[in-house]
């Protein structure tokens, strides 16, 4: 099964209903989409309904940056994932490191909100990734294995060829410092390399890595370049349409 090729822009907490349509009404007019090429956008959740329209009549993608992991009942200040169907999001972020290291998430709550996005048919993206604690005293490998070992524990066995994962070290995140690409393409490795012995063979053959961390105009051919990374997941360059948009043009 070939592996989906994605270009994922997470907009975090940034933008208000004016700015995002003017930067989709921009990257409409800027990029053309290739063949196996994803592209998707993340607004914050009460940009994502006005977010549907704005992408009308392109191949944009909408995904959501975060969800519950029930699909419903008393969880004031949660969203449904069954909720993000309705509102047209394919996909949907969990465990990114702000989620983790500001909101308290744990690896039981991402392999959770991954199941409950796949029970509605949202492919999760599911962001791992080592501090840079843990790079500089060697764990950064058994960190990312209890990362990932949870997601497949928690998911169903029907759902495992539909997830897709997102390396992001925490330390490249907003710092302008990217991982080489062959030090992420390692890490990709590794990952798939785990995924093929908790998974199998077609399993990890089938799931698209992507890279997120600094990743910007300047350096996402060469990280697109290495074989194991397929994708990028996008903060702060993807709030710019010409940068957004020279990153999609770099696959
Ligand atoms: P930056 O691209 O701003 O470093 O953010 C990466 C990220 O966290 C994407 O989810």
């Amino acid at each position: 099964m070939a592996r989906k090729s994605i270009i994922a822009g997470n907009w975090k907490m940034n933008l208000l209903p004016s700015e995002g349509e003017t930067l989709v009404a921009e990257l409409k007019e800027r990029i053309r989409i290739k063949e196996n090429l994803e592209v998707v956008i993340c607004p914050q959740m009460a940009l994502v309904p006005l977010a549907l329209d704005w992408i009308y009549d392109s191949s944009i993608q909408l995904g959501a940056q975060n969800c519950a992991t029930e699909r419903a009942g008393a969880f004031t200040g949660e969203t449904s994932p069954e909720l993000l169907k309705v509102l047209g999001c394919r996909y949907c972020l969990v465990g990114h490191s702000e989620r983790r290291s500001l909101f308290g998430e744990v690896d039981t709550t991402v392999g959770l909100k991954a199941q409950a996005l796949l029970s509605m048919g949202i492919t999760p993206v599911v962001c791992f990734g080592e501090t840079l604690d843990q790079r500089e005293a060697g764990t950064h490998l058994t960190t990312i294995d209890t990362q990932v070992n949870a997601v497949f524990k928690l998911v169903e066995q029907t759902g495992w060829t539909r997830l897709v994962f997102a390396y992001e070290p925490v330390w490249a995140i907003g710092t302008g410092k990217t991982a080489t690409p062959a030090q992420a393409n390692e890490i990709h490795r590794f990952v798939r390399g785990r995924i093929k012995e908790l998974a199998g063979d077609i399993v990890a053959n089938a799931t698209s890595i992507l890279y997120g961390g600094s990743a910007n105009a300047t350096n996402a051919a060469d990280l697109l370049g290495e074989p194991e990374i397929d994708g990028l997941l996008v903060g702060g360059a993807s709030l710019k349409a010409a940068d957004f948009a020279q990153i999609i043009a770099s696959f």
